[in-house]
């Protein structure tokens, strides 16, 4: 599902990620665990199809990214890839039911879904709500909700417990990660907190740009 091979990226003559290996099969949770600049979110970027300036090779959903169109990008970031950032995204003028249905927009799966999805992130009965009145805890679980509004093949999380507190971040951890696991998707998790690796399948670490079992 996601499948990276010699996977480069230098920021001017920065050597950012270096020749970078990694599989993710389907209904698999990997975690790349690295400290701030080591070049998570740069890692993620590529493999969300939102960085093209990277030397090597990376698939997802068996499509490589390079052989593809700025359109066909677009389109398979719309079906295939759920993403949930450290900053939620959320449109504040939409309530938590529009943002969960907003990917539908781009062409997902027809079936309505949000009341499903705030349901099982424990916000059920909360649709109509706007994302000002929930707590940040809340508001990522939303993003987590909105991140599998289209049933996507790749679920890519960048800090997914950022800014939260303990028991806030455990339940965003505990939904992620169930959802994760219903949904089959290929899960990518990048992040400086253990708590979140733990509760991946398989542990990385990305040190001086090259990514090493956790020994
Ligand atoms: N567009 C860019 N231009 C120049 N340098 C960049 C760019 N994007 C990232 N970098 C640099 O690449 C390095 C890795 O950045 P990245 O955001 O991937 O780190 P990170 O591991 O996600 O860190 P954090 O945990 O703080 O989010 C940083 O030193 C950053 O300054
Ligand atoms: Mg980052």
């Amino acid at each position: 599902m996601i499948r990276l091979a010699g996977l480069s990226r230098n920021f001017g003559d920065r050597v950012i990620l270096d020749q970078v290996d990694l599989e993710v099969a389907a209904g698999e949770v990997v975690a790349v665990l690295g400290a701030s600049g080591a070049g998570k979110s740069t890692l993620l970027r590529i493999v969300g199809g939102l960085d093209r300036a990277y030397l090597g090779s990376a698939q997802v959903d068996g499509q490589d990214l390079a052989a593809m169109s700025d359109a066909e990008l677009t389109e398979l970031r719309a079906h295939s890839v759920g993403m949930v950032f450290q900053r939620f995204h959320l449109l504040a003028h939409l309530s938590a039911a529009q943002n969960v249905e907003l990917p539908g927009l781009f062409g997902g799966v027809q079936e309505a879904r949000a009341d499903e999805l705030l349901e099982a992130v424990g916000l059920g009965g909360r649709g109509a709500e706007m994302p000002e009145r929930l707590s940040g805890g809340e508001c990522q679980r939303l993003a987590v909700a909105r991140a599998l509004r289209n049933q996507p093949k790749v679920l890519l999380a960048d800090e997914p417990t950022g800014n939260l507190d303990d028991v806030s971040g455990a339940a965003v951890i505990e939904h992620l990660s169930s959802l994760a696991r219903q949904s089959g998707a290929a899960s990518l998790w990048v992040t400086h907190e253990e708590r979140v690796a733990a509760a991946a399948d398989r542990v990385l670490h990305l040190v001086n740009g090259r990514l090493e079992t956790a020994s």
